[in-house]
């Protein structure tokens, strides 16, 4: 292997970025130079992703034009709703399914005709896929179970009127809060492989409705976004095994698992973003079923001080506390990583928008192993 091929493009640097940034070491992630603790403990989703993409914080009437560009921009066309439908009487996985409505959004796309470079297009673009996402994935869901999709309430900020649409109650205060901050951690995360996915497509000057379609790609891989639902799957494969934690553990790592929601490209020690889900869920599991924190924290326990692992630097990630979060709130498991990406659209549009003021096609290289100097041989003769 040549000495300058970095697999997985690891530690490599390929563009300058103001939106995130993460200490590895430190376990530490800013946005645009707020901790994600801060954000998470006094913003809400709609502020963050106004920070994202707009540089600052927004002040209250900032806030209060840009919650109402985003909540006019909710509704999906009739046609996406049929085609959510169609896709849940298939059987259809709802990463797929997110990945039909966010291409199909762009043939109602009003500013279809805006020319690629024209970034302000593409940021009002962006933010009705922002507003929509949450329509369509909510619609699906409404679909698979047999019911009708409730229309996105006027008076609800994104987080909370999801869960709205999800089951046509207005959701608790804690609930909201709770979901709300769960999206603002996963908001942005310097290039991880999605938001590089996105980036890649934007080089080329594709529109921002093909960028994130591709995010959304990325993102469904069980080494990507797909860890939270498996994380979940998990836990409830120990609780019906009735084994204790610790042994299946020890036993899923002696079959050579991998433990989901454990390790991460750039975190050496714990995910910021996992201490602050793992309270949210300790505080859920004090009124509800504390069944799957006591498992998520006998699992860290063991795998910490009995098998060493954090010590390597295999620490809890996003991941590992994110699903049972969700699943106290009585989200479908498979909905998860959906959510993940409902939420990263704020980091896909604000990283391929920054990326494209000063564009350059990204296009690595890969080193040639093959043959050389082969004869061609003409079907007929082989
Ligand atoms: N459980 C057990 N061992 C692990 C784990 C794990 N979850 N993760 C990594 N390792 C080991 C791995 O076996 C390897 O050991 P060795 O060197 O002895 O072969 C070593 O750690 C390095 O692994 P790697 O795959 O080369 O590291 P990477 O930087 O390519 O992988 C990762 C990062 C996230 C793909 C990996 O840690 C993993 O598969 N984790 C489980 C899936 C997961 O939780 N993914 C969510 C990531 S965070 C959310 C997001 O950004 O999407």
């Amino acid at each position: 292997m040549a000495d300058d091929l970095k697999k997985g493009l690891e530690g490599v640097l390929v563009a300058e970025s103001e939106l995130s940034s993460i200490d590895g070491d430190e376990g530490r992630l800013i946005y645009r130079g707020y901790t994600i603790d801060d954000l998470a403990r006094g913003a809400s989703y709609e502020e963050v992703v106004y920070l994202l993409w707009h540089g600052h914080l927004p002040n209250e009437d900032e806030l209060a034009a840009f919650t109402e560009s985003i909540n006019e921009e909710r509704r999906v066309h009739d046609d996406v709703l049929a085609t959510m439908e169609r896709l849940a009487d298939a059987d259809e996985q709802p990463m797929a399914a997110l990945r039909t409505a966010v291409s199909m959004f762009s043939a109602y796309e009003p500013e279809v005709d805006a020319e690629p470079d024209d970034l302000g297009a593409s940021l009002r673009k962006g933010r009705r896929i922002a507003a929509k996402v949450p329509t369509a994935l909510a619609a699906f869901e409404r679909y698979r179970l047999g019911e009708e999709p409730v229309d996105p309430h006027p008076d609800l900020g994104l987080a909370a009127n999801f869960l709205y649409m999800l089951t046509g109650d207005e959701p608790d205060d804690v609930a909201a809060e709770t979901f709300d901050q769960a999206l603002i951690l996963h908001a942005d995360h310097g290039l991880n492989a999605s938001t590089f996915t996105s980036m890649v497509i934007g080089s080329t000057m594709a529109d921002i409705y093909s960028a994130v379609t591709g995010g959304v790609c990325a993102l469904s891989g069980p080494l990507h976004g797909g860890a939270n639902q498996d994380v979940m799957e998990v836990l409830m494969e120990i609780d019906e095994s009735d084994l204790d934690p610790r042994d299946w553990v020890e036993q899923a790592t002696e079959e050579g698992r991998r433990i989901p929601g454990f390790g991460h490209r750039v975190y050496n020690v714990k995910d910021p973003r996992a201490k602050i889900l793992q309270e949210r869920s300790e505080e859920l599991a004090e009124t509800g079923d504390s069944k799957w924190y006591d498992i998520t924290t006998t699992i860290e326990g063991y795998l910490t001080d009995e098998k060493g692992l954090v010590e390597k630097g295999i620490a809890p990630n996003v991941d590992f506390y994110s699903g049972s979060v969700y699943y106290q709130l009585g989200i479908p498991i498979d909905m998860y990583t959906p959510i993940f990406a409902m939420s990263r659209v704020g980091g896909w549009v604000g990283h391929v928008l920054e990326y494209q003021e000063d564009n350059r096609l990204i296009r690595p290289r890969a080193q040639y192993t093959g043959p050389e100097d082969q004869e061609f041989v003409p079907i007929e003769d082989r």
